[in-house]
C-alpha cells in the first residue's frame, strides 16, 4: 500500500531500523497555462491525491542512500562526489537536488549521511509530474532533516535545477512550485518571473463540477527534441521583437510580431503571448462568476497547443473533443505535450457519460485504451509522519 504507513514500514524493512521521518509531495494538473512558465509568464496548477512519499533515515557516515519500490537497486554516492553528472537514472532525482540543496546555499560539507526510501503512486509519464512530486518530497525532507531553513519558493527552485542540470531537461518552475504551494480545494496563480503566488479556491465539488483525467498513455519525455525546440522558438521570438520574455508582450503586440517573425515562430508567439492572457481571464472569470464559466477559456487553451504549438498528438486531440461534443464545459490537454493527460470540466452527472464516449472513441480509432479518474485538487507537499 503506498501511504506514509506503508513507506515507513518499507523502510524499516529495507534498511533494518526505523526512519526518523516520512515526507511526500503530490502530482499536479494544470488547469491551464502552459509552456508560459519560461517565458517569464502565468500558470495555475493544482496538487492531485496522488503523491510520492520519501521515509528518511539518520547515517554516521557521509554516504547517501536512495532505494525505492519501483526499482530492484539502492543507489548510494558519498556526499563529496556529488555532482550533475554523477549518476543517472531514477536515482539522478532524488540526487541531484541533493547535490542542488548545495547550490543555494546548503553546507554540505559538515552533514551527515542519511537513508532514503521512496514509493509513489503518481503515474510516470501521464505529465501529471511525477518527477516534480519526487523533487519536492526529497528537498522538503532533506531541508527539514538538515535544519536548512529554505523556503518553498526556493525548494521549488532547487527541484528545477536538479531537473535541468542533473536530469537534462529544460523545463520551467511550474511543476515544483504546484507540487510545494497547494491547498486542498484551489490552484496556485504564480507569477513565474517574480515567483509571486496566490492560492485561489476552485470550488468544483461545491458547484457540482468533476475533474476528469484522460491518460492515454502516450508517454512523452522532457529530455528530449520537443520541449527544447519549443523553448528555443521562444527565446528567439523575444530576441527578434527585443523584449527580455514573451512575458513583456500584450495580444495587442501580436500585429507587430507577425510582421517581424517567420511564421512557426509568429504561431509560437501567439500561443504564449494568448496563453498568459487566459490564464488571467481563468483567475477573474473563477472569481467572479465561479468554476462553471472557465470551460471556453481550457477550450480556446486548446485549440492554442494544438494548432499554434503544435505540442498535442491525436490521442490527446480525440480525447479533448470527445469529451467536449459529450457534454463537458471544458477540456484540454495539461502538461508539456507530446502525450500525457487531457483534463475535462464536468458536471458530476455527465460523467459516466463522457467517461464512457472518450473510451469508445479510442476503440473506435484504434487507439490504446486510456486511464480515466476523477481528481480532486489536494495538499502540496507535507511532513506525513
Ligand atoms: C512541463 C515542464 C513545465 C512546463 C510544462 C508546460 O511540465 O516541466 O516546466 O513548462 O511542461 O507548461
Amino acid at each position: 500500500m503506498t501511504d506514509a504507513a506503508g513507506t515507513h514500514q518499507r523502510f524499516t524493512e529495507y534498511y533494518g531500523h526505523a526512519p526518523v521521518g516520512v515526507w511526500s509531495a503530490p502530482g499536479r494538473v494544470n488547469l491551464i497555462g502552459e509552456h508560459t512558465d519560461y517565458n517569464d509568464g502565468f500558470v495555475f496548477p493544482f496538487a492531485i491525491a496522488e503523491r510520492t512519499w520519501v521515509a528518511l533515515g539518520d547515517r554516521h557516515d557521509r554516504v547517501v542512500r536512495v532505494a525505492t519500490s519501483f526499482a530492484p537497486d539502492a543507489v548510494e554516492i558519498h556526499l563529496d562526489d556529488l555532482a550533475p553528472h554523477a549518476v543517472d537514472g531514477w536515482a539522478a532525482y532524488p540526487l541531484g537536488v541533493t547535490w542542488a540543496l548545495g547550490r543555494f546555499g546548503a553546507d554540505l560539507a559538515h552533514v551527515r549521511g542519511v537513508d532514503l526510501y521512496i514509493t509513489s503512486d503518481v503515474p510516470v509519464g501521464a505529465g501529471l509530474s511525477s518527477s516534480a512530486a519526487l523533487e519536492s518530497a526529497v528537498a522538503l525532507a532533506l531541508d527539514e532533516h538538515w535544519g536548512l531553513g529554505l523556503d518553498r519558493p526556493t525548494l521549488a527552485k532547487v527541484g528545477q535545477l536538479a531537473e535541468n542540470e542533473v536530469v537534462g531537461a529544460p523545463t520551467g518552475i511550474l511543476d515544483q512550485s504546484a507540487t510545494l504551494l497547494s491547498e486542498p480545494d484551489a490552484a496556485v496563480f504564480l507569477d513565474c518571473r517574480s515567483l509571486d503566488a496566490e492560492v485561489i479556491p476552485l470550488r468544483f465539488a461545491a458547484e457540482g463540477l468533476t475533474l476528469v483525467v484522460i491518460d492515454t498513455k502516450v508517454e512523452h519525455a522532457h529530455a528530449t527534441g520537443g520541449y527544447a525546440a519549443r523553448r528555443a522558438s521562444c527565446e528567439a521570438g523575444a530576441t527578434a521583437l527585443g523584449v527580455p520574455a514573451l512575458r513583456d508582450l500584450r495580444v495587442e503586440d501580436l500585429d507587430r510580431a507577425q510582421a517581424v517573425l517567420d511564421d512557426e515562430t509568429f504561431r509560437r508567439v501567439r500561443h504564449v503571448v494568448t496563453e498568459d492572457r487566459r490564464v488571467l481571464d481563468t483567475v477573474r472569470t473563477l472569481r467572479e462568476h465561479g468554476p462553471g464559466a472557465i470551460g471556453s477559456l481550457l477550450d480556446a487553451s486548446h485549440a492554442s497547443m494544438r494548432d499554434d504549438f503544435e505540442i498535442t498528438v491525436p490521442e490527446i486531440d480525440l480525447a479533448v473533443e470527445t469529451a467536449r461534443a459529450a457534454g463537458a464545459i471544458g477540456a484540454r490537454m495539461t502538461g508539456g505535450g507530446f502525450g500525457g493527460s487531457a483534463i475535462a470540466l464536468v458536471a458530476d452527472d455527465r460523467v459516466d457519460e463522457v467517461t464512457s464516449a472518450v473510451r469508445a472513441a479510442f476503440a473506435e480509432h484504434g487507439f490504446g485504451a486510456p486511464v480515466i479518474f476523477t481528481e480532486q485538487p489536494s495538499a502540496g507537499a507535507r511532513r506525513d509522519a
